[in-house]
């Protein structure tokens, strides 16, 4: 058994979720969470909503609320939406807890004592005309770096180089085209030439990451500078440092903040862990997945991501260590762990369009799960996701991918081998025995049990796309198993035709219930139907909730969080069936959609609906 942090991106709250968001860092992250559950791993995931810096600022002055207010509101939408799709996180909470900043604050003085922060005067934009500092994101210009003419004051897309908005060739203001003006103002500078070395050690160290992510993050190496992690601006978590800590308009870079929501979050789970067993050891609880060596992390996210987890965050780490050039002591939380894993995926494209919220190319999470179930969002991206390249979403695959394989394949399969059972038999048949047992029922009983081999391999190094092929292979192979003996056949027969139907639909039932826990993992919802179908009446599975909660340090506040008590569910192997229990007529588990679909939803993404 091993500790394995799953740690999942940060959604902005500065808007509801689309799907291109959910198949970068959603779905993966909780495939792999549910399996290594399963398997018997201890795994805390954690992730929550991030509320700083200025998406959220520019997004609460449109709407005209405080961007509290705005973080309060769309911290909601995004709970419910995650929670709707299954998300089974430990603890899903937000950056603006006090607990969070306290953290950060933490981090924030280890690394600055340890002499990983430096102070630097810099020059900052102000728009002229207003007078106000222009955020970095809001200053667009040519990359000095590849030449590329869209490049952001933070961050080039085409080359993926962190920028500074000064470096920019002909910079301009993306509000209103202005050239900024360049102000002196002091900011502190992570040190990342000071922790290089160190970050090369440890990156050069790591095996079977997607050589994508790999490459890129190595590359990084190449060009590393101070890094600004304090911003002139008044919304964001305050700098602890004596002449900081009350200038308002000084706050921490809100990257700097986000990614230390992993460890704030892991210390809130644990913190609430010990409210509920009233045993204060437990709010050390967190240690076992940050201090521990033999612990794993993983780190799941969209590829615009990577730089800030594969760079960013392990400095940070390596900073509060004492592990860089300089040296230094770990503080409070003690030595603290590096991802072992930067699991990154591509973006996903809808109707061969980028997302964009602004152009309506999006649909959003919310409209998705109110037409279509959660586990034929979940199958789509886990068989047609940006697993390792940019793929698209067409409603046509859609529609043709849940009624032709979820519908026709997997749900059918089920239903046949339900309905079966029930009219010829009433309950699940004791297994064959070892003389009538012929090698068609060996075969697919072998096939179905390897499954957990080729599956739980494949989910567990990160290759979603094969693990579900994989499962859906056995499925086929259960579909022809049944079409090869046609049981239906046999029940119109004599005794011993009577006989060899029961213990074909032996067979089928134990195939059916192996697929189902390989497909579990994929697709929750549908596996409690699938459950139950067969005559079971337990809980399957693990089952996130909302709670309603008070912030640990402020009473004044509360907020929802996405938790569960997980681990009742199945484990990673084959059970054997409940032979005597009574089946159920079969109800469908999965809908079957009508072709309609395809041009309602592409005219409503026309805005014709
Ligand atoms: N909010 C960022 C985004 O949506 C992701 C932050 S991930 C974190 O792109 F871990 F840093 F929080
Ligand atoms: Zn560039």
């Amino acid at each position: 058994m091993t500790q394995i942090l799953s740690s999942v991106a940060w959604p902005y709250a500065n808007g509801p979720r689309h799907i291109g968001h959910v198949a970068g860092f959603g779905v993966p992250s909780d495939v792999f969470s549910r399996y290594m559950r399963m398997a018997g791993h201890n795994v805390l995931m954690v992730s929550g909503t991030d509320e700083h810096g200025t998406p959220i600022l520019v997004q609460a002055e449109q709407e005209g609320v405080t961007p509290q207010e705005l973080a309060d509101r769309y911290n909601r939408v995004i709970v419910e939406d995650l929670h709707r799709l299954g998300l089974a996180y430990d603890l899903f909470t937000r950056t603006t807890t006090r607990n969070h900043y306290a953290v950060c604050q933490e981090m924030f003085r280890v690394v600055h004592r340890n002499g990983y922060m430096v102070e630097k005067t810099t020059m900052g934009a102000i728009s002229p005309s207003t007078g106000r500092t222009l955020p970095d994101r809001f200053i667009e210009g040519t990359c000095p770096i590849c030449g590329f003419d869209g490049a952001r004051g933070d961050q080039c897309d085409n080359c993926g180089n962190q920028l500074d908005p000064i470096d920019l060739i002909n910079p301009r203001s993306k509000v209103n085209g202005e050239t900024p003006k360049f102000v002196e103002s002091v900011h502190f500078f992570l040190d990342l030439p000071a922790l290089v070395d160190a970050l090369a050690t440890w990156l050069k160290g790591r095996q079977n990451w997607r050589p994508n992510v790999l490459n890129f993050s190595l590359n990084l190496l190449d060009d590393v500078r101070p890094r600004a992690m304090t911003r002139d601006i008044d919304w964001g978590i305050p700098v602890p440092l004596p002449g900081w800590e009350d200038n308002p308009t000084k706050r921490l870079y809100v990257w700097f903040d986000a990614v230390i929501g992993y460890l704030s979050a892991s210390i809130e789970w644990a913190r609430r862990q010990a409210l509920k067993t009233g045993d204060p050891v437990d709010a050390d609880a967190w240690r076992a997945w940050w201090n521990d060596p033999a612990a794993q992390s993983y780190y799941f996210m969209g590829k615009d991501n990577i730089t800030f987890h594969s760079q960013i965050w392990p400095a940070e780490l390596l900073a509060y260590n004492g592990e860089g050039s300089r040296g230094g002591e770990p503080g409070d939380y003690g030595r603290l762990n590096l991802p072992t894993e930067v699991v990154s995926s591509e973006f996903l494209t809808m109707e061969g369009k980028q997302f964009s919220s602004s152009r309506g190319v999006v649909i959003y999470v919310r409209d998705m799960l109110a037409r279509y179930q959660a586990d034929a969002l979940r199958y789509f991206i886990a068989v047609a996701g940006p697993e390792n390249q940019d793929s698209d979403f067409t409603w046509s695959e859609f529609v043709r991918r849940t009624n032709d394989e979820l519908v026709a394949a997997w749900g059918n399969l089920v239903n046949r081998t339900a309905n079966l059972i029930h009219k010829n038999l009433g309950v699940i048949p004791p297994a064959p025995s070892a003389d009538a047992l012929q090698p068609v029922d060996q075969a697919i009983l072998q096939a179905a049990e390897a499954g957990f081999g080729e599956v739980g391999d494949a989910i567990g190094h990160h290759r979603q796309k094969a693990g579900i092929g994989a499962a859906m292979k056995v499925v086929s192979q259960v579909n022809a198993y049944l079409a090869e003996t046609a049981p239906w056949k046999l029940a119109k027969g004599d005794e011993a035709d009577r006989q060899r139907m029961s213990d074909v639909l032996h067979v089928a039932a134990q195939a059916v219930s192996d697929c189902n826990t390989l497909l579990a993992p994929y697709l929750p919802h549908s596996a409690r139907l699938v459950d139950a179908a067969l005559g079971y009446q337990r809980p399957f599975g693990d089952e996130p909730r909302i709670d309603e909660v008070t912030d640990l340090d402020d009473p004044s506040r509360s907020y929802p969080i996405i938790t569960g008590d997980y681990g009742v569910g199945p484990k990673w192997r084959r059970e054997p069936v409940a032979v005597g229990q009574a089946v159920p007529p079969a109800v469908p588990v999965f809908t079957k959609l009508d072709e309609s679909v395809v041009e309602e939803e592409l005219a409503r993404l026309r805005g014709d609906l």
